[in-house]
């Protein structure tokens, strides 16, 4: 029973010439599932260049899956609006990509899916939790999101009407002022250490969470002693 006819990996043997008992890979074959043919799938490049398209159609379809698998793997860190002051960022992770900046919505669509495949700084490369085909679902939902912030009254076909949100606010009932910033109660719980400004370009997570366009007239955290605030300066 011990002594098996059978190779152990690494090991030589005398059965073939070479000695090794590992067979080199038969030129020219390529393993199974891995022909990768398609180079602008699998890398998003175009002459070394991250260029700017969706190797397929961009369904609806896509679109909710772009939007699921990005609710799962980046809004920990990016948020829900993308605004890069997800929850791990308000605990005090390094503040991540804000999809908002004029940089990235002039990015590529294959830069996203760069980032997704070999992470960017300070964040960890994606590739082992999202495969290549959500990859470019979740760039796609990144450009959805980037229109949604950002969507003028010219973007909506001829003849659409924008309500603007004050009189949805009074057409819903909404009590006064839910269509205007947010500010935080006081006894809120300030992610970052020491509370000090993440410093997003355009953008202030002061007030974490409540919306995309938290603005730097949030009030500071209550007086130490008042609260439930975690500081550790107190
Ligand atoms: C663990 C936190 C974390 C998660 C999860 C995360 N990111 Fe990031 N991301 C970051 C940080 C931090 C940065 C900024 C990196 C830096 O500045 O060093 C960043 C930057 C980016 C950028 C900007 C790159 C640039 O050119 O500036 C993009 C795009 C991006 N992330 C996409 C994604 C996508 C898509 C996902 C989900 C698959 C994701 N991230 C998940 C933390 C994260």
């Amino acid at each position: 029973m011990h002594d098996q006819p059978k190779f152990i990996p690494q090991r030589g043997t005398d059965f073939y010439a070479d000695g090794r008992s590992v067979r080199p890979q038969v030129d020219n074959t390529v393993a199974r599932g891995q022909l990768h043919e398609d180079t602008y799938f699998y890398t998003g490049l175009v002459n070394g260049k991250e260029a700017d398209a969706l190797p397929f159609p961009a369904t609806l379809e896509v679109l909710e899956r772009g939007q699921e698998r990005y609710n799962v793997y980046c809004t920990p860190c990016h948020s829900r609006v993308g605004n890069g002051a997800g929850m791990i960022v308000q605990r005090g992770y390094r503040p991540a990509g804000n999809f908002h900046t004029a940089r990235l919505e002039a990015a590529p669509l294959g830069h996203f899916f760069n980032v997704i495949s070999h992470g960017y700084g300070a964040m960890p490369d994606y590739s082992a939790q999202v495969a290549p085909v959500d990859r470019w679902a979740i760039a796609a939902y990144i450009r959805a999101l980037q229109l949604s912030q950002n969507a003028k009254p010219s973007d909506v076909a001829n003849g659409g009407h924008v309500q603007p949100l004050a009189d949805i606010e009074k057409d819903e009932e909404f009590p006064a002022g839910f269509a205007s910033n947010w500010s935080l109660p006081g006894t809120a719980v300030y992610g970052t250490p020491n509370n000090q400004d993440n410093d997003i370009p355009g953008e202030s997570i002061t007030s974490p969470g409540i919306t995309g366009n938290a603005t730097k007239s949030n009030p500071a955290p209550a007086a130490p002693g008042t609260s439930g605030t975690a500081n550790p300066k107190q």
